[in-house]
């Protein structure tokens, strides 16, 4: 079986590789300058950050660093909650395009659906049609979130990135998303280190049957799942292993055994929380 990255669809006819490498937490420039050295050279091609991870500009100039055409990489970034409305969003846009070193971005996402998505979206809706953006979505969305959305604008958005691993499956939110033709991109894909899920013996189990490793056999789940997964790491040898999981695929069996590992309990903050919401949507003086 050969070992590409595969690509998967959006509603509009564009591409986003199944695999990125997620930046969150990378804030050492030797360090985030070093791992995306390493993610290139193994074949990553997807880089997902935020405005509000602090290491955009960083990312740029990695990028920058090497030889890889801009035409080739697929960039996500994301508008922070107290950049909310319209022509705040606009500007929180050029922002980011000005500290990544680009002039379009291959995938805007909303944060997190705090006050005034709406309006928002609008903005975001206009980058697209004027070919600043080539796909747009969301992140942290619920099911009442996106039919709001969707009643009060005109693109329905073509992704959803939400915290999803074994003991979170998002099985609802997932299939409502699947008849909207709505994306699920995964954060936290190997539940961002916490609860043991990586030293749970179904998972070791199947890492020892297949020759992978438990974080393998979870980014592997995910794949068959049709997920977009962008696994953060800042150690070499776990980027390139995160990047090797194109060569096998699971069983129906195995991947039912995967499915006994749902608890239905968040490893992190809940969309709703509007203590959060509120708090973050409040500009740093
Ligand atoms: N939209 C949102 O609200 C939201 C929220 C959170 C995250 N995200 C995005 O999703 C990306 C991924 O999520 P995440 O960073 O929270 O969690 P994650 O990717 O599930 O887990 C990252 C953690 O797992 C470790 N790790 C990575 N590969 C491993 C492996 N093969 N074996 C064992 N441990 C491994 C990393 O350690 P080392 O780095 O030390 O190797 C790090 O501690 C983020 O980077 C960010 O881009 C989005």
């Amino acid at each position: 079986m050969e070992n590409e990255i595969n690509n998967i669809t959006f509603s509009n006819g564009v591409t986003i590789p199944q695999l990125g490498l997620g930046v969150f937490k990378m804030k050492d420039e030797k360090e985030l300058m070093e791992a995306i050295r390493v993610a290139l050279e193994v074949g990553y091609r997807h880089f997902d950050t935020a405005m509000i991870y602090e290491n955009e500009a960083t990312l740029g100039r990695a990028l920058k660093a090497s030889s890889i055409p801009r035409e080739v990489l697929f960039l996500t970034s994301k508008v922070w909650n107290y950049d909310h409305g319209y022509e705040e969003t606009k500007a929180a846009f050029q922002a980011s395009l000005d500290r990544l070193g680009t002039d379009y971005l291959d995938l805007y996402l909303i944060h997190w659906a705090s006050a005034n998505y709406i309006e928002t979206w609008k903005a975001m809706e206009e980058l697209y049609t004027a070919g600043k953006i080539k796909a747009i979505g969301v992140s942290n969305f619920q099911i009442h979130h996106l039919e709001d959305l969707m009643a009060h604008t005109e693109i329905i958005p073509m992704i959803n990135q939400i915290e999803t691993h074994p003991a979170f499956p998002q099985d609802e939110l997932r299939a409502f998303m699947a008849q909207h033709a709505i994306i699920h991109e995964a954060w936290g894909p190997l539940g961002q280190g916490k609860n043991d899920l990586l030293t749970q013996p179904v998972l070791l189990e199947l890492a020892e049957k297949y020759g992978k490793t438990a974080a393998q056999i979870v980014l592997r789940w995910h794949i068959e799942r049709g997920i977009v997964v962008i696994p953060k790491s800042v150690t070499p040898s776990r980027i390139r292993e995160n990047r090797d999981i194109f060569d096998f695929s699971l069983s129906t069996v195995d991947m039912d055994k995967i499915a006994t590992l749902n608890t239905g309990a968040r490893y992190s903050g809940h969309p709703d929380d509007q203590e959060f919401l509120t708090r973050t949507s409040i500009r740093p003086s």
